[in-house]
């Protein structure tokens, strides 16, 4: 069936890859990818896609009160997929009112434009909001997992930023009858991602020789998922999860971050020709994350029994996998470090960013 769905946050990490899913997928489908293009912000993750008939980029920030409701007016949407947001926790200690701009004032715009286009006929309609797991707040080594059952208790500016607007999001179900879902994902990794999160930035720190930082004493405990799972899981939700409903998202993949930085120096050793040992001697303690959740854990179980998801890759092959894009992609890494990568959309569209 022919439809037209609006993805913000398409030129980020995890959105290009929701992007190039529902762009090769479903070809009947009119995808509209709308990106601020932020530092975060990267149109070189769709370079392949970019031409498709199905697909069109538009440069727009969400929280623009007259453009935001004037594109849904243009467009008629028949679903939306929100995951435009500022993502980085360390960026939401110094910075939180970025965090509260995009991710709550944001996400109610888009709420806000969505109920007013769909106000007629609002069957069909889906505003999909794509979420973190870290609005659940941090689990102690007991082996408990969050459920969707889960109390919220975020402790970053950034996770209560996501908590507010996943608030928002099931009021607006609650409130006004919009057709809203939710998903709750624990971290991903794989190609794209921005080299200011833990993995990207080893991987670049280990190619270079240079120190790679842990915070702490690297024992918090995270459940890494491989973003083409999570794009996987979106697609699922987006087309069968139930309106006003909340899945979880995991990998059921629990590391400690100096456990999984031994991991990925022992690849990079082997993919690099170095000496057994050699990257480990980079790994240096730095002071703690403040606010640094202890440990995620998330429970998929509904998601796997009500709509039959289960990840595709084990974290050993998947985080090989992501070592060997970065090595054969180091072009990207490099024009993402010196800042290049932000003239490809004048090269693109012919005016700046
Ligand atoms: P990202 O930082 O890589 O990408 C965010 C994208 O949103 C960028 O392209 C940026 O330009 C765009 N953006 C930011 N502010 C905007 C604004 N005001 N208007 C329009 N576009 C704007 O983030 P990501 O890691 O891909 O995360 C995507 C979504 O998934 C977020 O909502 C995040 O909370 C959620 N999430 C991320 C993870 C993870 O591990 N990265 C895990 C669970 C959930
Ligand atoms: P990050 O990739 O920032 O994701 P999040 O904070 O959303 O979980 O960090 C993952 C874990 O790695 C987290 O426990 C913080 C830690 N970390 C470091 O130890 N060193 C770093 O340089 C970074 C960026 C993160």
């Amino acid at each position: 069936m022919k439809k037209t769905i609006l993805i913000t946050g398409g030129a980020g990490f995890i959105g290009s890859h929701v992007v190039r899913l529902f762009v090769r997928q479903y070809p009947e489908y009119q995808i509209v990818n709308l990106d601020a293009l932020t530092y975060a912000g990267n149109l070189e993750n769709l370079k392949d896609i970019a031409q498709y008939p199905n697909y069109t980029f538009v440069k727009a920030d969400i929280t623009d009160e007259v453009f935001i409701p004037e594109l849904f007016r243009n467009y008629k949407f028949d679903g939306v997929i929100h995951l435009a947001a500022e993502s980085h926790v360390d960026r939401s200690i110094s910075d939180p009112m970025a965090f509260i701009r995009t991710n709550v004032f944001g996400t109610v715009n888009l709420l806000n434009a969505a109920r007013a286009a769909w106000k007629e006929h609002v069957e069909g309609k889906r505003f999909y909001h794509v979420s973190t797991d870290e609005v659940y707040g941090a689990l102690d080594f007991d082996g408990k997992l969050f459920t969707e059952a889960s109390r919220y208790d975020p402790h970053s500016p950034y996770s209560a930023s996501k908590a507010s607007s996943d608030h928002f999001v099931r009021t607006y179900h609650d409130t006004y009858g919009m057709p809203v879902v939710i998903s709750n994902c624990s971290n991903n990794y794989g190609a794209n991602h921005f080299p200011e999160k833990l993995i990207p930035l080893s991987i670049n720190n280990i190619k270079n020789k240079k120190p790679i930082p842990i915070y702490g004493k690297g024992e918090n405990v995270r459940d890494w998922l491989w973003v083409e799972d999570h794009a996987r899981a979106i697609d699922l939700i987006f087309h069968r999860g139930k309106s006003g409903e909340t899945y979880n998202i995991g990998g059921n993949n629990e590391w400690t971050n100096i456990d999984l930085i031994r991991l990925l120096c022992r690849i990079m050793d082997k993919k690099l020709g170095r000496r057994e040992g050699e990257s480990e001697t980079l790994i240096t303690f730095v002071k703690d994350r403040s606010g640094h959740d202890l440990r995620y854990a998330i429970d998929s179980t509904k998601l796997k029994t009500e709509l039959g998801w289960e990840p595709s890759l084990q974290f050993e092959e998947g985080l090989e996998k992501t070592v060997d894009w970065y090595l054969e992609n180091q072009d990207w890494l490099e024009r993402v470090i010196n800042g290049a990568y932000r003239d490809y959309y004048e090269k693109q569209y012919g005016h700046k960013v």
